[in-house]
């Protein structure tokens, strides 16, 4: 009943020449017969949206995300880019919370929340990311964090705004560093944020959010993260930037 998803993040990574042979290489190798109730989402550079879009339009189960926007319809903002001229452009998604957002672009709850109710507005799916830092996990404060987290930011949205809404958890120590939480540990994690879903929004909101884990996911590990019953997919950061490695991935569900 809910979606698996593997979720690729480029990042700041690959201009469109590099894109077009990234994503030729990915819809080449990318078995979607055997893979059909997987849907596969780029997350890719704003320069590279509309490239991607017209080489995805053939492929339904592949959707296209932008990596951020401003919480704002319009107007003078150097540098910025509306929900609007994203779904414009072809998106379906946006990635909102990133921890790198968060940190380096000090991104904080509210500003989170109204870019998640912005992207809603312009008919966008936010994937709000969210986890702790290491110094955190080992405070033994991780609850507390994500709980944090996820009250000041993505459920304050109402029941039905939340309906198209995908979490992604993405433990700060995870991510890029090579260091993947275990299976266990993700879905200790999994299974808490969709107990928290259920006490918010109710047991249909619980079963059918897909929340994904981010953080060193790679075609070695996937398969037993998205084995565990809460996890759902997930967010790929590194691994997503090799064609073979991220068609692997997207086939590991069971
Ligand atoms: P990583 O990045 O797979 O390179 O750890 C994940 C992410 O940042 O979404």
């Amino acid at each position: 009943m809910r979606k698996k998803i593997a979720a690729g993040n480029w990042k700041m990574n690959l201009g469109p020449a590099a894109a077009r042979q990234l994503v030729t290489e990915f819809l080449k190798g990318f078995d979607s017969a055997a893979n059909q109730d997987v849907e596969i989402i780029l997350a890719v550079p704003f320069i590279d949206l509309m490239l991607v879009a017209e080489l995805i339009k053939d492929h339904p189960q592949v959707k296209l995300a932008a990596q951020n926007l401003h919480q704002l319809d319009r107007g003078a903002y150097t540098g910025e880019i509306s929900a609007e001229m994203l779904a414009e452009a072809g998106c379906e998604y946006v990635l909102v919370g990133h921890s790198e957002r968060r940190e380096y672009f000090h991104e904080g709850d509210a500003l989170l929340l109204a870019k998640a109710r912005q992207a809603l507005k312009f008919g966008l799916k936010p994937i709000f990311c969210f986890g702790e830092q290491l110094k955190d996990r080992e405070a033994d404060q991780t609850y507390e964090v994500l709980k944090g987290q996820l009250e000041n930011g993505i459920f304050q949205l109402d029941e039905a705004e939340f309906e198209n809404v995908v979490l992604a958890y993405e433990p700060v120590w995870a991510i890029g560093t090579g260091k993947t939480a275990s299976p266990e540990q993700a879905q200790e994690v999994h299974a808490w944020v969709r107990h928290r879903i259920h006490l918010k929004y109710g047991d249909l909101a619980a079963k059918k959010t897909s929340i994904l884990y981010g953080g060193s996911v790679k075609p070695d590990n996937a398969m037993f993260l998205f084995a565990c019953p809460d996890i759902d997919g997930g967010l790929v950061g590194g691994a997503c930037l090799k064609a073979d490695d991220f068609v692997s991935i997207a086939g590991a569900f069971l």
